[in-house]
């Protein structure tokens, strides 16, 4: 997928990924317009679940740079939080209201992205390292609705799984979890390290467990099935509609 491609400039690692393995195996990038089809189609059906005067969380990705401009096109009158600066950038350009998420203790619905969606409904989230901050926009949705194409539903998880870290201490905190590493990449907005947890996932729940009662751990990039409401996965040219136990 080309920077020009993308709507609002917004890509993850895992797009990346999969440019590359395109170039690699020789097949031209316009052989990805399915992918980016099924983006569009997941991103459209989730505009269309928002009304006026909802508070919206908006997430991080280039799933989410279709969902933008697909609410945008709605002209409806949204209050909106961003779970990166990225997507603040870009809901402003496009209009949007974005504020602070400092003085609603609730939103009506959030919009995101995912890595990976196991049968389950577990996720594995943070390929943007976002997930600190999109878990908590998600934990504060009255309904949250993630949106990807079908290549991220998975038969069972596998790592890695996005870390975000406390400085102090980060290089105890990831000897402790045995197998995690620091990525390259700017830290969080909140000043923390990202790192990933690169160790087995043989039981996402007892998994988030122990990162949850890590010391120095902010945030993971597990999200249970109880977080999530609606999954919307764009498939070929139509949308599946998997409901979650949020
Ligand atoms: C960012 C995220 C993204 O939602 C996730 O990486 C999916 O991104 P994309 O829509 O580009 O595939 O968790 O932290």
């Amino acid at each position: 997928m080309s920077r020009a491609a993308d709507p609002t400039g917004l890509r993850s690692w895992s797009v990346g990924a999969n440019v590359q393995r395109l170039v690699t195996i020789g097949i031209e990038l316009t052989n990805d317009t399915t992918h980016d089809d099924e983006k569009r189609l997941a991103a459209e059906s989730a505009a269309g679940l928002v009304e006026s005067g909802m508070r919206v969380g908006l997430g991080t990705g280039s799933t989410v740079g279709y969902f933008l401009p697909a609410l945008a096109r709605r002209e409806l009158d949204l209050t909106c939080v961003a779970t990166s600066l990225q997507t603040a950038d870009a809901a402003t350009r496009l209009g949007f209201s974005v504020e602070p998420f400092d003085s609603f203790d609730r939103l009506h619905i959030a919009v995101d992205g995912a890595d990976q969606i196991a049968p389950s409904g577990w996720l594995v989230k943070g390929g943007g390292a976002a997930h600190t901050r999109e878990k908590v926009v998600a934990a504060a949705a009255d309904r949250f609705v993630v949106i990807a194409t079908a290549d991220k539903c998975v038969d069972r998880l596998e790592p890695p799984v996005p870390l975000e870290v406390l400085a102090f201490g980060v290089a105890a905190t990831l000897w402790r979890l045995g197998g995690a590493e620091r990525r390259g990449v700017d830290r969080s907005p909140d000043g923390n390290i990202i790192a990933d947890y690169t160790g087995p996932i043989d039981d996402p729940e007892e998994l988030a467990g122990r990162l949850d009662a890590t010391p120095g751990v902010v945030e993971h990039g597990l999200f249970a099935p109880t977080l999530v409401s609606d999954v919307l996965i764009g498939r070929g040219t139509r949308v599946e509609h998997r409901s979650g136990l949020a």
